[in-house]
């Protein structure tokens, strides 16, 4: 059994989608034939290794501009003065959001755990906190009151879907929600991501109030995707 093969399967998929019994059956398979045996084994017992997300309609993607960055993505768009970042850390890129949104009055930082914070990055009278799990918080502010929500805290499937169905209700009529990690497993950490799978399920699902406006990639894959709210 190949470590690569032992590591994917047990730290990474079996934690969210596979139980000991369907791990075992996988980990004689040489990597070669990793791929063949996982379609017989979906074939076989109705399993998905990864639940497949849905495509998004083409129809949503057609004004959908491609950056090769997240900072030129937030450069470029044309933001309006309330944003909030969801999930800062140590605020790097709240300081990218201060020094590149001309328009912004306002930055509402909200994290789990704001002692990671930088204060070289937030020393600005813009800059507004809160501290507390990302959906607790968002509940708080007001509805159809902010023009951008960047999401960059739990990325799990609930967590990120939660963050997202809250955040379409806070912005406002052309405001823009940007979802970092739009990928289905990150590389660093050997796991499954869910935010790709519940924006794509989002976006069909609302397939009349968002569309697609930019895509800012990332080198490993852990791109931005950006949809705004129709008026
Ligand atoms: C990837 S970091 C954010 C990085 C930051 N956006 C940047 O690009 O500089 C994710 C942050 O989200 C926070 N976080 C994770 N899950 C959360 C939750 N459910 N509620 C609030 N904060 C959360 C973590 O504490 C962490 O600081």
């Amino acid at each position: 059994m190949s470590r690569f093969l032992k590591s994917r399967l047990s730290i990474g998929i079996r934690k969210d989608y596979l139980t000991t019994h369907d791990c075992e059956s996988l980990l004689h398979v040489k990597r070669r034939d990793l791929r063949s045996h996982i379609e017989h084994w979906q074939n076989c017992t109705g399993k998905e290794l990864l639940p497949k997300p849905p495509l998004l309609p083409q129809s949503k993607l057609e004004n959908c501009k491609v950056y090769n960055s997240r900072q030129l993505l937030i450069q470029s768009l044309s933001l309006g003065p309330r944003g909030i970042e969801v999930g800062t850390q140590k605020g790097d890129f709240a300081k990218h959001i201060l020094d590149s949104v001309s328009s912004l009055r306002e930055l509402t930082l909200i994290d789990m755990d704001l002692s990671q914070l930088e204060t070289k990055n937030i020393a600005d009278s813009r800059v507004r906190l809160m501290e507390g799990k990302s959906q607790d918080c968002l509940n708080t502010l007001q509805d159809d009151h902010y023009d951008f929500i960047y999401i960059d805290a739990g990325h799990g499937y609930d967590d990120f879907k939660h963050d997202l169905e809250i955040s379409a209700r806070k912005i406002n009529s052309n405001g823009v929600i940007i979802c970092n990690d739009y990928t289905s497993w990150s590389p660093l950490e050997v796991e499954p991501y869910g935010v790709l799978r519940a924006l794509n399920e989002f976006l069909v699902s609302h397939e009349n109030n968002f569309d697609v406006i930019a895509l800012g990639l990332h080198v490993w894959g852990y791109h931005d995707l950006a949809i705004r709210k129709k008026s």
